[in-house]
This record gives structure tokens, sequence and C-alpha cells, in this order.
């Protein structure tokens, strides 16, 4: 068995944008700048905000952290949107998830900027991903298909599962991993909540990818000798020997799981820190894009 190492990865990639960034300065080109809107006091998204900024810092980026409070109206945050649309300086932005329940999260979405949408979640970078057309891949998503191209993994013709049909990981991963193509070519079967014997699907998977959110879900007699494991699930689980009072568990009984396993990311350390590499990666994209 080999660990997915999703933190060591993260730092190769970070490196590599770190050497892109210092090529364009010492070239006098514009530096990669990123904002992230984050709406409210969430403890979960405040980590996840603080660590993207904190990324841009270790590359070189330009960052910028957008504070409002979680009274905001709809209607002031969209304002805000079309600011951030207008803002030449800026490469990409995001809007932290979740919303306070009185925004409309798709009314949100679909005002960004679609050239500026390094989250890759509007429709029309959503739907040029899914016709295989240059676009923003959501950052998720796209760390897993790095990931399993880095460690060389092989994908085509191989079963894969994938669990959940989130619109930011389950469903775009599915499409990803049927693609023509280098960590594609793969033949998905999508699973949800109401999918019949999951287990009879996941004892069949060489790949299985598990974004549910439902601590120690996958169990190891539901899955073959040598499968391919990708954990999604970041779950806070309440700890009280823990000094932050809880711990972060993935979808998967790594313990058992691991035994049987070929290749295995642990929670945390695995696709956690690439998506925050890859939503960098996204932002030089961006930013390299508008130079050319
Ligand atoms: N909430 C959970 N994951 C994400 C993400 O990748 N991007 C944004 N903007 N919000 C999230």
């Amino acid at each position: 068995m080999e660990i997915l190492d999703g933190k060591k990865l993260s730092g190769v990639i970070k490196k590599e944008i770190r050497g892109a960034v210092n090529l364009r300065k010492e070239k006098g080109l514009k530096t990669p700048h990123l904002a992230a809107v984050l709406v409210g006091n969430d403890g979960a998204s405040l980590t996840y905000v603080g660590s993207k900024v904190r990324s841009c810092e270790e590359v070189g980026f330009q960052s910028t952290l957008i504070r409002l409070e979680d009274t905001i109206s709809e209607e002031v945050l969209l304002d805000k949107i079309k600011e951030l649309n207008q803002d030449e300086s800026l490469d990409g932005y995001i809007v932290q998830l979740p919303l306070p329940k009185h925004i409309n999260e798709e009314k949100i979405l679909l005002a960004v900027d679609p050239d500026k949408d390094v989250d890759g979640f509007h429709p029309t970078n959503f739907g040029r991903m899914a016709l295989d057309m240059e676009s923003f891949i959501p950052a998720t998503p796209f760390g897993i298909i790095e990931m399993l191209k880095r460690y060389e993994i092989p994908t085509s013709g191989k079963h894969c599962v994938v669990i959940g049909r989130s619109h930011i990981v389950g469903r775009p991963i599915s499409i990803l991993m049927s693609q023509k193509g280098t960590a594609g070519d793969s033949t998905v079967t999508l699973t949800h909540s109401r999918t019949k014997n999951l287990a009879s699907l996941t004892l069949e998977a060489d790949i299985i990818i598990s974004a549910l959110g439902v601590p120690d879900f996958l169990k190891a007699d539901m899955v073959k000798d040598g499968v391919v494991i990708i954990d999604v699930g970041i779950t806070r689980v309440a700890n009280e020997s823990h000094p932050k009072g809880y711990v972060i568990k993935g979808d998967v009984d790594f313990e058992e799981v691991s035994k049987k396993a070929s290749f295995i990311t642990p929670v945390p350390g695995g696709v956690g820190p690439m998506t925050i590499a890859m939503l960098l990666k996204n932002t030089l994209i961006s930013c390299e894009r508008k130079s050319k």
C-alpha cells in the first residue's frame, strides 16, 4: 500500500507555481492576484479561506480577503460581485460556500464573471469542462486528477466508482474520469443516496472516489484487494481530548481499508491540500491567459 501524499505533492506544485510567479516578476509581468469573499463566521470556512490566503503568500501571489457580515443582503452581495468582476487587478476570485440561508447561492455563482471563476463553479465553465473545452476545472476534482497523474496510477479502462453527486466534487469528477486522456478513460459509475446495493458496486471498483461527508462510511468489506482509494470527506467530529475540540474524519475507515488498498489518500493530508494548490494553479492560468 502506498499513501497518496497530498501534502507533499501540493508542496511540489506550489513550488512550481512559485517558480512561474518569480519568472513573471523578473520579466516585469503582472503578479497573479486572487481574492476570496467570506460571508459570516463559519468555523470551517474561516479555516479554509485562511489557508487559501496563506498559500497565496507562499507562492508570491497578491491576495485580498473580503469579509462580509452574515446579515448582508443578496442585493449588496451581488453589487460586491459586480465590483470584483470589474476590478482589472484581479485574475480570479472565489465566493466561499456555504452562504447564509437567506442568500440564493445559484444567483451569486451565476453573477461571477466566468473568466475570473477560478473555482470553476459557473455553468459556463462547467459546460466547457464537460465538452473538453478550455475552462477552469473545479479545484478539488482538478486536484484528484493531478494526483492520479503524478503518481502514474493507471485509469484507462478501469472501473471508477464515485460516491456522491455534489456539484463541487462528485458530478465533475465523474465527468473528468470518463474523459479521453491520462487520468481519464475510466468506466465511471456515479452513486448517490438513492443507489441500491452500493457495496455490490464498490466491490467491483478499481478506483473509489468518495465525496459523501459521512465519517468512516466506506468499510473494508465494501472494497476489493488492490483498490485505489481517494477520500474527499472532511467532516469535523467532536473530540474532547483534542485541543481544538474536534478531529477531521474522512469517509473511509482508513485503518482497515488501507490494508486492502494499493493506493490511498489520508485525511487530513490527502485531497485537501491538493484543492488549495489547484486553486492557485487556476489563478496562475487565468493571469497567464490575460497576458496573452
Ligand atoms: N466550500 C467547500 N469547498 C469549496 C470550494 O472548493 N470553493 C468554495 N468557494 N467554497 C467551498
